[in-house]
């Protein structure tokens, strides 16, 4: 190089020549020859095949954002009502702490654990805030990989989320199953869910779905989470919920964290992942938080040391847009209440789209049962529908859906439910 720079100085028309007819060409081998090109992402894919359909009734069940019953992206009143008033404080944009916003991590914690959580009181909860849900499961994966060293697996509902497997595996931790889903009934396989949870090496990571589990819609009854918190602790497993839907199953945010309240009843310090991306519709924002129930608060205070030094190099400190709009939120009365009353609504709608869905397929005809699509909650219902239905319900309905028979709810409204329950029909019977 030294060289090189050199001639350049001194000769460089000389050198020019020189260089274009080297056989050994400096200028125009490549750094990344060896880098293969990867496979697109599943649910990215669908939406690119979707933008290309030119059908008029064409739809998109693929992506897991919620959708108004005119099918257009929504944005909270609470959010827009938070936002005017954020404005008009003028404040600052210096940087935020490494944990994030103060009165959204507190808040956060609040709403997952209850006000009047005694791990609250007792001051053995640490939350930082993360980069949505996602980035949430990265830190927590990223802390146990660094700190549980006792043991290294993580196991995750068959099927789970699709990102919980890159995420956990890129942190260094062994992948695991367990059952969770009955394709027979299209429900929860509470007994095979047992029996592998009795079966789980003492100390391995357990991956709940605190509520709306994703892709399946299914959940475990209260009665069926007691029983699953009782033989979790037999184990001595560390349960690491993943809470990201909020409100949006239910419409209640105390029902829907019935099952994580429980198990810290339960003396259970489990780490939780907490994303506001549906319950109030930050999904660019990137709001989320990641929580650790700790034995004491001594121990809190050096559990959060280390999450700071996890963070510090990866992004510094989190952004605070979103953090402020949430916090405002939580902390505003009059915002709270209407932020209930909207995710009440987009869970109703989503509810009601459930009933219209198989009442619409019983009119077309259909004697299957249909009844699982609604018993199943949240975002996303698992139709049952096999690989090649799905295929023709894409070819000849242009309804655009992930292979596995998934279908986001948020994208049934009143208009299309009944050309879905007739393409569903003429694909299955
Ligand atoms: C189960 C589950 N966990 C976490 C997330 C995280 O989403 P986000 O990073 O947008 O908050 C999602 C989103 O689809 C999810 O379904
Ligand atoms: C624990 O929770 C309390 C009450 O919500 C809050 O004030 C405190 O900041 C939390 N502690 C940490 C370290 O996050």
């Amino acid at each position: 190089m030294h060289l090189l720079h050199n001639a350049v100085c001194v000769g460089g028309p000389i050198l020019f020549l020189l260089l274009f007819v080297s056989p050994s060409p400096l200028c125009c081998s490549s750094w990344w020859g060896g880098v293969q090109m990867g496979p697109p992402d599943p649910i990215l894919g669908v939406s690119e095949a979707f933008k290309r359909d030119t059908s008029p009734k064409k739809m998109n069940l693929g992506v897991g954002a919620y959708r108004d019953d005119h099918g257009k992206p929504f944005v909270l009143d609470c959010v827009r009502k938070a936002e005017a008033l954020i404005a008009s404080k003028q404040l600052d944009k210096e940087y935020l702490a490494i944990g994030g916003l103060g009165d959204f991590t507190k808040s956060c914690a609040q709403l997952a654990l209850g006000a009047d959580s005694e791990v609250l009181k007792s001051g053995r909860n640490i939350t930082v805030q993360t980069i949505s849900g996602t980035g949430s499961l990265c830190i927590g994966a990223n802390f146990l990989s660094r700190f549980h060293s006792a043991s290294r697996d993580v196991y995750l509902p068959k099927p789970s989320w699709g990102n919980h497997t890159p995420i956990f595996r890129d942190a260094g931790m062994q992948l695991k199953a367990y059952r969770y889903y009955d394709p027979s009934t299209c429900g929860f396989d509470f007994n095979g869910a047992l029996d592998d949870i009795s079966k789980m090496p003492e100390k391995s990571v357990i991956m709940l779905h605190a509520c709306a589990h994703n892709p399946t819609g299914v959940d475990p009854k209260p009665e069926q989470w007691k029983e699953i918190a009782d033989l979790v602790k037999k184990r001595d497993l560390l349960v690491f919920f993943d809470m990201a839907y909020q409100g949006f199953a239910s419409g209640d945010i105390d029902r829907d964290a019935w099952a994580v309240r429980h198990f810290i009843e339960q003396g259970h310090k489990i780490v939780l992942s907490q994303s506001f991306a549906k319950n109030m519709g930050l999904y660019g924002e990137r709001v989320g938080g990641f929580t650790v129930v700790c034995n004491d608060a001594e121990e809190a205070k050096r559990v959060e040391s280390q999450l700071k030094i996890l963070i510090r190099p990866m992004y510094s400190n989190p952004p605070m847009n979103g953090a402020r709009i949430a916090a405002t939120i939580l902390n505003t009365p009059d915002l709270y209440k209407i932020w209930l009353e909207e995710v009440h609504g987009m869970a109703n709608r989503i509810i009601k789209m459930r009933e219209q869905l198989a009442a619409n397929l019983k009119n077309e005809g259909s004697t299957l049962d249909w009844q699982h699509v609604i018993d199943q909650i949240g975002m996303f219902c698992f139709t049952g529908l096999k690989p090649e239905q799905v295929e023709r319900l894409t070819k000849e309905f242009s309804v655009y859906m992930t292979k596995d028979g998934r279908i986001s709810m948020a994208g049934v409204t009143s208009s299309n439910v009944g050309y879905l329950a007739h393409g569903i029909h003429a694909v299955t019977k």
